[in-house]
């Protein structure tokens, strides 16, 4: 059996704190299932900018194009705030270097209620037990992305700043596929949020993902809803909610939102992938991160919630290794260590990042 590689980019700040902690829970559970694994780390964003004078390297980016798995903690902070660079978004910011190199535009984005966090959420119980709602954020076009883009002078010198919002069918089609591929392996059911009634980014959406929804998957149950409404429902009531599809901006609000459910910032996984992926599939190529940033403001302290980026790994288990079994494992042996009180701060505990991965890694 070829070994698996995984490239780990700490990154900046806690970024490398929780990046090591669930880089051993991934060296207990590959060591113990005797699957290979050969492990490269180097850096990224302003701990490769201190060393390279750049975000992200060739060297890293090459390593990252070879790679099966890259596991990334977070980037930025402070200190490189004041970096003016004059180029592309890809010179600007190493992380996103990445994701455009890697094409990975299949943003997944998990965050379910846990029994011993319910109380860390403003939900009642009733509301928020059972959570588990799977976002699909299309990642790599859309507003974030259209050009043109930019700032000038108009009339009676006022400033003005402006972007584009462009989709193209293809890019629709694509990960229109991989969220009725994953609503497919779970529920059947797909929520797909548009403003159709304002953009017309949004008619094409809805027009597109209701099309691969007959053709290709008449087995899954989809509804399209106008953006504004599915946030007032989906906080509402969170558990009526399973796979939810947005476009880029879109996605990156509703992913927030819906993180709610989980308690804390610190316990949100996500996984960028180059395609769509079933259960039992391995992807080769894939960015598998917390969501949180890089927390300057704990940093340094080993107090970060480690488990978001344990959830990552476990994500790598799921798809990068087609082992399901193994990242449900890991998600119950987490449920397991919060149940028996081992909180960080960002919960209210007072337990250490090494705490919780060496509680994590004793019950696996
Ligand atoms: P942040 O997520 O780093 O922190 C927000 C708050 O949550 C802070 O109080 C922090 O201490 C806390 N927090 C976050 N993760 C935690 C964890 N694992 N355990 C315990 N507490 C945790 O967001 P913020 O402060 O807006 O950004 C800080 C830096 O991170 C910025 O430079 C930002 O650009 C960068 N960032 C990087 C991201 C990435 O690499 N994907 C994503 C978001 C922000
Ligand atoms: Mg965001």
């Amino acid at each position: 059996m070829q070994s698996f590689k995984l490239l780990a980019l700490g990154g900046d700040h806690i970024g490398p704190e929780v990046t090591m902690a669930a880089l051993d829970v991934f060296q207990h559970l590959t060591t113990r299932e005797q699957i290979p694994v050969e492990i490269d780390e180097d850096l990224l964003g302003g701990a490769s900018w201190d060393v390279h004078q750049t975000f992200c390297t060739d060297d890293v980016a090459a390593k990252a194009k070879a790679a099966d798995a890259i596991l990334v903690g977070a980037v930025g902070g402070p200190e490189w705030d004041a970096i003016e660079i004059d180029g592309p978004i890809t010179e600007t910011d190493g992380l996103t270097r990445l994701r455009i190199e890697l094409d990975v535009y299949n943003a997944l984005r998990p965050a379910r209620a846990w029994k011993p966090l319910l109380n860390k959420t403003p939900y009642r119980d009733n509301v928020v037990t059972g959570s588990n709602i799977l976002v699909v954020r299309e990642n790599s076009g859309g507003i974030y992305y259209g050009e043109p883009r930019g700032r000038d002078t108009a009339a009676q010198g006022q400033q003005r700043a402006y972007e584009i919002s462009e989709y193209h069918t293809f890019e629709i089609e694509r990960i229109a596929r991989c969220a009725l591929t994953a609503a497919r392996d779970r529920k059947k059911q797909l929520v797909s949020l548009d403003k159709s009634n304002v953009m017309e980014t949004g008619k094409l959406w809805r027009e597109t993902v209701g099309r691969i929804a007959r053709d290709e998957f008449p087995d899954v149950t989809v509804r399209h809803l106008l953006m504004d409404f599915a946030l007032y429902e989906i906080a509402r009531k969170p558990t009526e909610f399973d796979v939810v599809l947005a476009d880029n901006l879109f996605g990156d609000l509703v992913s927030d939102l819906v993180g709610i459910t989980a308690g804390s910032l610190g316990m949100l996984p996500s996984a960028c992938l180059p395609g769509p992926v079933k259960s039992g599939d391995r992807i080769r190529g894939g960015i598998y991160e917390p969501t949180h940033g890089s927390a300057p403001d704990i940093s340094g302290l080993g107090i970060a919630n480690p488990i978001a980026a344990i959830l990552s790994v476990a994500m790598i288990f799921e798809y990068a290794l087609g082992r399901s079994g193994l990242a449900k494992e890991i998600e119950t042996t987490v449920e397991q260590v919060l149940a028996d009180g081992l909180f960080t701060v960002d919960l209210g505990g007072k337990a250490t990042t090494s705490e919780v991965t060496q509680g994590i890694i004793k019950k696996l």
